[in-house]
């Protein structure tokens, strides 16, 4: 079971949340769950990652610096669909019985299977079993396979296969988390039905973007008696007519490829191509190399706990989607809801650097890299937003964006959100220690660390020589635009400190690429001196009274919102952002996360007392606040909570805990599971240039293990309430330490569980 997402039968309500639990994709190419025949209560939904379409963004008052224009990301033509017809009737769940039936989504193969027995409203009994694939051999392709078989008398089927390129994106004005308008965003250059292929063409009319889908057909089984054809200005499709007698089947695949368009480019002769091409290789050869594929990524991380399979079946659920929905070419990169749905408009946010980045880092860091390449590649963009927000010079990176360009219209929270710098140079920091990979910061990281150190020394200022910063907002998003937020400051600190680290670094050991960067950003040792002053100096709030760090300058001034009482969650959709700025209550953690970002900097009292009060004023209505109390009990002692906390974050998604699945995974609290079971209950931290483990063990499990790539080295860590094992997998002997014991790792180590 803990392999498989099974559902044994169709609930119409759990439809548009289930076209999200069984949706595929490969980081290029997403495609929601929806039934292969349609179905009229859903959304379904293509996606190409990074394919957009603008639009302007309408301000009743216009301020200097307000972005003009947003990004959405578009759904593209679809190529699931076809239309099955018995005797001329038309199959579809919500008519007729459903006599059997079974989804399976299998998650070692990437593979989603349907297998129903249905009985037509006219008494025909028939077998239907779809698969599809979405291929990360080809990634603009996508197989589908039809089998379909009479069981009680002859029959005559009608397969009609469409490629429809009329279609919108879902809205919701009343959501702020989802678009509030849909139209149509393309224009149609070319639609083609040709033999047993079909082809549409199409650009967005604002981005210009373009793409195009190449469809084929191979009848694999089957009387064909008769082929028709039709034609719309955005769709097109064929019907392939056949007779079929009882208990004789007819096999169909569709092979679908996608890829993007652009000058000069022989976009049809390509696609038909590429389409032929997996057309002659075939269903097979791409479905071994997708077990292959989804093999390899397991043997890396695979995790295991013994005594609860539904949670175990939660946290593969959530790495399966993780890695399937993460853009892989450093041009692209994750969004808040993955390939999965248009909640957020497919906007990437600080989402990636702070969940997702580490859970790549420790277990594929090749997908980390891009990652990190992938903000090298909009540094200018956020180098001329810096300009644009009277900045000198720097670089501020976008809250929400697609492109690179910012494209959230709610700055308070949105653009005030400046710590998404701090978070992507702590992320190059992060890469950096556990691959030791010079080359990426001679490369990519340190421009992106130098710029937005600059940006922090253009945004801050020092009093009475503490380095202060003003008007921004923090991680939590019922708090805006206050002073010194403790989680900003404490990670500039951080940030700044490796900027001047990575500055010598490259002086010493790379120095010819050090004077050209130095060259080209015109960079001045004064102002590396001053990174050092504000990173030693940096001030960060504390209660004296309360002994606790304080979220920010004011934070701990206003009255706590009595959220015992509270009924309406979550408060975003209840009350005005300016009745939630007034109160001490949080929608996520914010100090807490930089306690458990930053653990080694954070004694275990202190993060005890700040828990203790923060806990209580946070409502976690962001799914990315569970996984990080979770991870800060463990580090406490807290253990009851820990688990509790960890059993909200490992299903959100499964179980639909937000109650906006529909809308697409949240992909952040999917990495945040993972982070919980490393960073909490396994107590792994990085720093120093040392691995360190502290694991415990839940009352409810018998054992668990999981798997970390640090320095090019496999360590699996196995813990069960006697024992635990630590056995190098792969790479040279390394050094870790257990508690604060070190060893020397050379194959297997095993010791009493305390
Ligand atoms: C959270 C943000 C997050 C965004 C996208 C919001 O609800 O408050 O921290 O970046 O969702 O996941």
């Amino acid at each position: 079971m803990n392999w498989n997402i099974l559902e044994k039968n169709y609930n119409k309500d759990d439809y548009i949340k289930n076209e999200t639990i069984f949706a595929l994709a490969n980081g290029f190419l997403g495609i929601r769950g929806s039934f292969d025949e349609g179905n009229i209560i859903g959304h379904d939904g293509t996606y190409i990652n990074g394919f957009y379409e603008l639009n302007d963004i309408k301000y009743g008052e216009k301020f200097k610096g307000y972005p003009s224009q947003g990004q959405t990301m578009v759904n593209v033509a679809n190529t699931k669909r076809v239309n099955i017809f018995f005797d001329d009737e038309k199959f579809d769940l919500n008519t007729g019985e459903i006599i059997e039936y079974e989804r399976n989504l299998d998650m070692r193969e990437g593979i989603l299977k349907r297998e129903i027995k249905w009985r037509s409203s006219q008494g025909k009994i028939i077998r239907l079993i779809f698969e599809r694939f979405v291929s990360f051999k080809e990634k603009g392709l996508i197989f589908y396979k039809y089998n379909i078989i009479p069981l009680n008398g002859s029959v005559k089927v009608s397969f009609e296969s469409i490629l429809d390129g009329g279609i919108r994106n879902y809205s919701n004005p009343d959501d702020p988390r989802v678009a509030s308008t849909s139209e149509t965003v393309f224009e149609t250059i070319e639609n083609k039905t040709l033999d047993d292929d079909l082809y549409i063409y199409q650009r967005t009319k604002r981005s210009k973007k373009e793409y195009g889908v190449y469809l084929k057909h191979r009848i694999l089984k089957g009387d064909l008696t008769r082929k028709r054809y039709y034609s719309k200005d955005d769709s097109s499709s064929i019907i392939f007519d056949f007779n079929l007698r009882r208990n004789e089947s007819v096999s169909i695949i569709r092979n679908a490829f996608y890829s993007l368009g652009g000058l000069n480019f022989k976009l049809f002769e390509y696609l038909k191509e590429k389409s032929e091409e997996a057309y002659e290789n075939g269903y097979d050869y791409y479905l071994d190399y997708q077990k292959k594929y989804y093999s390899d990524f397991w043997n890396n991380c695979n995790v295991e706990i013994e005594g609860d399979d539904k949670l175990l079946q939660g946290i593969r659920f959530n790495m399966f989607h993780i890695l399937n929905s993460t853009g892989k070419d450093g041009i692209t990169n994750i969004a808040a809801k993955g390939l999965t749905g248009e909640g957020y408009e497919g906007h990437y946010f600080w989402d990636t650097e702070t969940y997702i980045l580490p859970f790549f880092i420790y277990t594929n860091p090749e997908i980390a890299k891009k990652l990190i390449e992938f903000r090298y590649n909009t540094l200018d963009k956020a180098k001329e937003r810096a300009l644009q927000m009277n900045h000198k010079k720097g670089a501020l990176y976008p809250w929400r964006t697609i492109n690179g360009y910012e494209c959230s219209s709610y700055f308070p929270a949105g653009t005030a959100q400046y710590h998404i710098n701090c978070d992507i140079a702590i992320s190059i920091k992060r890469y950096f220690e556990s691959t030791n990979d010079e080359n990426l910061l001679v490369k990519f990281g340190a421009e992106i660390l130098f710029e937005t150190s600059r940006l922090w020394m253009d945004t801050g200022f020092f009093i009475d020589g503490e380095f202060r910063i003003n008007g921004v907002t923090g991680p939590d998003e019922y708090t805006a635009i206050i002073n010194n937020n403790y989680y900003t400051n404490i990670m500039v600190s951080e940030s700044l400190k490796f900027s001047v680290y990575v500055y010598n670094f490259l002086k010493k050991n790379y120095n010819k690429e050090f004077i050209k960067l130095i060259n080209k950003i015109d960079l001045m040792e004064e102002e590396v001196e001053e990174w050092i002053n504000a990173s030693e100096n940096m001030f960060l709030p504390y209660d004296k009274k309360l002994q606790i760090n304080a979220q920010d300058d004011s934070f701990l001034s206003k009255p706590v919102w009595d959220l015992e009482k509270e009924k309406n969650f979550p408060l975003l959709l209840h009350y005005h952002p300016l009745v939630l700025y007034r109160y001490q209550v949080c929608k996520q953690a914010d100090l807490i996360l930089a306690e458990v970002l930053l653990n080694y900097k954070f004694d275990k009292k202190q993060i005890k007392k700040d828990y203790d009060y923060y806990e209580k004023i946070t409502t976690h209505d962001s799914s990315l606040s569970t996984c990080i109390f979770s991870i800060a009990a463990n580090y406490i002692g807290y253990l009851e909570k820990a688990y509790n906390y960890f059993m909200m974050t490992a299903r959100t998604d499964l179980d639909n805990h937000h109650g906006n699945t529909k809308d697409g995974i949240h992909a952040a609290n999917m990495a945040g599971t993972w982070l919980g079971l490393t960073m909490g209950f396994g107590g792994m931290k990085v720093y120093n240039d040392n691995i360190y483990f502290e694991p415990k063990v839940p009352k409810a499990w018998k054992k668990y293990s999981f798997k970390i790539l640090y320095k090019s080295r496999r360590i699996k860590v196995e813990v069960d309430k006697q024992y635990i094992k630590y056995s190098l997998e792969k790479g040279d002997p390394v050094n870790i330490y257990h508690f604060n014991k070190h060893i020397l790792l050379q194959s297997s180590y095993k010791l009493k569980n305390r």
